[in-house]
């Protein structure tokens, strides 16, 4: 949010498309297709029997500054090809990317190196550290890029270093890490240029359950210090529900819903979604702002159990009384927002989806 209030747009892009084949663009158009302005239906079919890959099919959204946007989906359904389009590192086919409200695709070749050398932090499954370098030689790295002087490249990779709980093994070698450790490296070479956007490609699916969720934990506690806009992928949804404030879901090239997580959880857009959204446990997720229906008339002064609307639903199981049928559902301030029936509640909790 800007200091008005109005959110701002950290990154956005708008009808991208990434094709694979031999000279796609031109085949297409042989064909009377245009990416930019042919219905997306109309460009599928002709891409398939050219035998073209359609990584990427008109995706766009937008995301703001210091959100987490989660891109999810199956392997395969380019959630890598999306979010490598939005640092160029794979150039789009077609469509736009815009940084700050400028375009990324306009840009110069030794702009966009500065860009990403400056602005963007970027993580990968597979931890891609350098083997035979340290761990203050890989986090300082990038620092070696910008051309600092060695005392401060090792000065601001030794702060990292601290950051992401490593300190003492600035002299290790990857080899000597365990895996949550090697993937800190990783973390800390990504933030030791101080990127205001930060991408994340599947950086926990290499670790095993336990330490998974403690590096998530760790993630969300250095993201909320460091008030990153963060894009990050998982094909994991209860990852996605856990770190992300909206979840971009895709799948065969296409982004088929974004939203909330509550909202993916109440409103499926279809069975692929749905398929997702089943194992939530919606108790810990949902809250009663989220199935707040709407007060008619002025909200009742007295009879009704008051809850926040930040309150999960399993906090509401505790903590109030089943024979209270109705709740009202308070903001921060304590004016009331909507009201909660036991009813709804119950449905929510059985099916995890908003009805009627
Ligand atoms: N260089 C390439 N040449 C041809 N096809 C490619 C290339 N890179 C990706 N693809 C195809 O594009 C599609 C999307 O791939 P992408 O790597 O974006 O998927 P993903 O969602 O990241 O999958 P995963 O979860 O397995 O990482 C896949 O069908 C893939 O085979
Ligand atoms: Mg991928």
């Amino acid at each position: 949010m800007t200091p008005s209030g109005h959110p701002t747009s950290k990154i956005a892009c708008r009808g991208l498309w990434k094709l694979y084949g031999e000279d796609p663009v031109a085949r297409l158009s042989a064909r009377g297709i245009d990416l930019a302005a042919s219905d997306p239906s109309a460009i599928r079919a002709a891409a398939a029997e050219l035998g073209v890959i359609v990584a990427a099919a008109d995706v766009s959204f937008t995301v703001e500054t210091g959100e987490s946007f989660v891109v999810m989906g199956l392997s395969g359904s380019g959630k890598s090809t999306v979010v490598r389009c939005l640092s160029r590192l794979i150039e789009p086919t077609a469509g736009r990317v815009e940084l700050d409200g400028e375009s990324l695709l306009d840009m110069s070749e030794r702009a966009l190196i500065e860009v990403r050398r400056r602005r963007m932090g970027m993580v990968f499954q597979h931890f891609g550290l350098f083997a035979h370098q340290t761990v203050l030689e890989n986090v300082a790295f990038p620092l070696k890029v910008q051309g600092l002087p060695k005392a401060e490249q090792h000065r601001r990779a030794r702060e990292t270093i601290e950051l992401v709980g490593l300190k003492g093994r600035e002299d290790s070698y990857p080899w000597e890490l365990s895996g949550g450790q090697q993937q800190r490296v990783g973390f800390a070479r990504s933030l030791a240029v101080g990127p205001d956007l930060w991408f994340l490609d599947e950086p926990f699916s290499a670790l095993d359950p336990l330490i998974r969720k403690q590096m998530q934990t760790e993630f969300l506690a250095l993201k909320k210090m460091l008030r990153k806009t963060v894009v990050f992928i998982t094909h994991d949804f209860l990852e996605a529900v856990y770190l992300g404030d909206r979840i971009a879901i895709m799948r065969e090239g296409s982004i088929v819903q974004i939203g909330t997580p509550a909202a993916l959880i109440l409103h499926p857009a279809d069975d692929y979604v749905r398929q997702f959204t089943r194992d939530v446990p919606r108790s810990m997720v949902l809250t009663a702002g989220d199935l707040a229906e709407p007060i008619e008339g002025a909200a009742p002064s007295d009879g009704h159990a008051a809850i926040g609307a930040e309150t999960t639903l399993a906090d509401i199981l505790a903590s109030v009384s089943i024979h209270a049928p109705t709740m009202l559902v308070t903001d921060a301030t304590g004016r009331p927002v909507g009201r909660l029936t036991a009813k709804r509640l119950a449905a929510a909790l059985e099916s995890g989806e908003a009805k009627p």
